[in-house]
C-alpha cells in the first residue's frame, strides 16, 4: 500500500476509538477518476482492510464513478437493482426518489430538493427518505424541530432477490446543503443518543458488529443462514420499521406472497449470517434485518461445547416475530453510538465502502427548499457472498 497516503478518518468523540481504530481511512494525493493498475491495486486492498475509503475534493464524473465501482468486480454490468431507468414514485418505498441518470444507468441522482439541467435530467424532484413514513413511532413534527432525527434504515445495498449483493457502493456528494445538527434518538428503551450533522450517513462495520458479540450468539451466527422473501422491498413495504431503523415491527402487513409481482423459487436467496471478506478472511456481520423472513441454524459440531449454547440442535425459525427477536438481538449491539461513524458530508466528497463488510443508514431530515445533490453507485455482482469456511465454524461454533 505504498502507493496510497492513508489516514485515519475524522471520527467523532461519541466513537470507541480503540475498536474502530481500523475502520475507515481517508486517501490523500490519489484521483479515483484516473487510476492506474498499481493504484487501483492499493486501493482495493485497502478497501477490504478497513471498510470505508473517504476522498475530499474530488471531481468524479458519473462514468469515472461506475469505471471505479467495476473496477472492484469487473464482470459486473447491472446496477445493485437493476438497469432499469426509473424514477421510484412509491414514497414508502427505500428507493423513493431515485432517479436513474440517463447516459450511464448504473448511477443514481439522489439527494432532496429540486434538481434542474443535471446530467441530461431536465428536472427532478428529490426526496430525502423519510423515516416519518417507514417508521412504527415516528417523531413528532415538534421533536423533528427541536432538532431529534432518526436512523431512517440499517441496510447493505442490496436487492435481496435475483440480484445478487454488490461488492462496493460509491456515494459522491455534488451539493450538500449546511444547517444544524442533530440528534439521532434510538427510542428503544436505552436512551441511546448519537450527535450527527445534517443528513449525516451513518456507517458501522459488519467486523466489528461480529466481534463485540458474546461468544453465544457468534456461535449462531457462524451456524446460521437467513432466507429473504422473494421481492422484499414489495414484500415489507405496508409494514413498519423499529424506532432504530434496524428491524421491523410484526404487526402481520407483509403482501402475502401469492400478492407479490410473479416470482422464482430460484431466485429467492437465503444467504449467511456472516460474510468472510474475500481479502483479509475476517468475518463480518451482514443481515438485512429488515428484508429477513427466516432463519436456518445449523446443529453445534459435534466435539462443541453445549453448556449455554443456543438451538444446539439446530433451528428453523418461520415465525417473524422470532425471527425479527433473534436478528434484532445479533445486530442491534454494532449500532451502539459508540460503534458508529456519521460521514459529516462536504461537497465533493466521495465515500466508497464495502458494501459486503459495512452496514449503513441514512441519517435525518432537510426543509423543504433545501437542495442536496448525490450520486450512488453498486453494481450487481455475479457470485454470492462466501460464508464462514470449515475452520471459522470449528472456532466459533
Ligand atoms: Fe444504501
Amino acid at each position: 500500500m505504498d502507493a496510497l497516503e492513508l489516514l485515519p478518518i475524522p471520527l467523532p468523540l461519541s466513537a470507541n476509538s480503540a475498536q474502530l481504530s481500523d475502520f475507515g481511512r481517508e486517501v490523500k494525493n490519489l484521483d479515483p477518476g484516473n487510476l492506474n493498475a498499481e493504484q487501483f491495486a492499493a486501493l482495493e486492498n485497502a478497501l477490504y482492510h478497513y471498510g470505508i475509503l473517504l476522498f475530499r475534493n474530488i471531481n468524479l464524473t458519473p462514468e469515472q464513478q461506475y469505471n471505479l465501482v467495476k473496477a472492484f468486480d469487473p464482470k459486473t454490468e447491472s446496477y445493485g437493482h437493476g438497469n432499469k431507468r426509473t424514477v421510484e414514485t412509491d414514497k414508502k418505498s427505500p428507493f423513493y426518489g431515485m432517479q436513474t441518470i440517463p447516459s450511464v444507468p448504473q448511477v443514481q441522482l439522489i439527494g432532496h430538493g429540486i434538481v434542474r439541467d443535471h446530467e441530461g435530467i431536465t428536472e427532478a424532484k428529490l426526496q430525502h427518505p423519510s423515516h416519518k413514513s417507514f417508521h412504527r413511532f415516528p417523531l413528532s413534527d415538534d421533536e423533528e424541530r427541536a432538532g431529534f432525527a432518526r436512523f431512517y434504515h440499517w441496510h447493505f445495498d442490496a436487492a435481496m432477490y435475483d440480484l445478487k449483493p454488490p461488492k462496493v457502493t460509491a456515494l459522491y456528494s455534488v451539493n450538500v446543503p449546511q444547517g444544524p445538527r442533530q440528534t439521532v434518538r434510538y427510542d428503544d428503551g436505552t436512551g441511546d443518543l448519537l450527535s450527527v450533522s445534517l443528513g449525516a450517513t451513518a456507517f458501522t462495520w459488519g467486523k466489528t458488529m461480529f466481534d463485540i458479540l458474546p461468544n453465544e450468539l457468534k456461535s449462531v451466527a457462524v451456524r446460521g443462514r437467513v432466507r429473504y422473501p422473494p421481492h422484499p422491498f414489495r414484500w415489507m413495504n405496508p409494514a413498519h420499521a423499529m424506532s432504530t431503523g434496524v428491524m421491523m415491527e410484526t404487526e402481520g402487513l407483509e403482501v402475502p406472497l401469492n400478492e407479490l409481482p410473479p416470482w422464482e423459487e430460484h431466485k429467492i436467496q437465503t444467504l449467511p449470517m456472516l460474510w468472510k471478506n474475500e481479502v483479509t478472511g475476517y468475518l463480518h456481520l451482514q443481515i438485512n434485518g429488515t428484508a429477513a423472513s427466516e432463519v436456518f441454524v445449523d446443529p453445534l459440531p459435534e466435539d462443541a461445547e453445549r453448556v449455554g449454547a443456543l438451538y444446539p440442535e439446530g433451528a428453523h425459525l418461520t415465525d417473524l416475530k422470532e425471527v425479527r427477536d433473534l436478528l434484532n438481538t445479533l445486530l442491534r449491539p454494532g449500532i451502539a453510538p459508540s460503534l458508529i461513524y456519521p460521514h459529516d458530508w462536504r461537497d465533493n466528497d466521495l465515500v466508497v465502502f464495502h458494501n459486503r463488510g459495512v452496514f449503513h443508514s441514512v441519517v435525518g431530515a432537510f426543509a423543504e427548499d433545501q437542495v442536496r445533490v448525490f450520486h450512488q453507485s453498486n453494481l450487481a455482482s455475479l457470485d454470492l457472498p462466501l460464508g464462514p469456511d470449515d475452520q471459522d465454524v470449528k472456532r466459533w461454533a
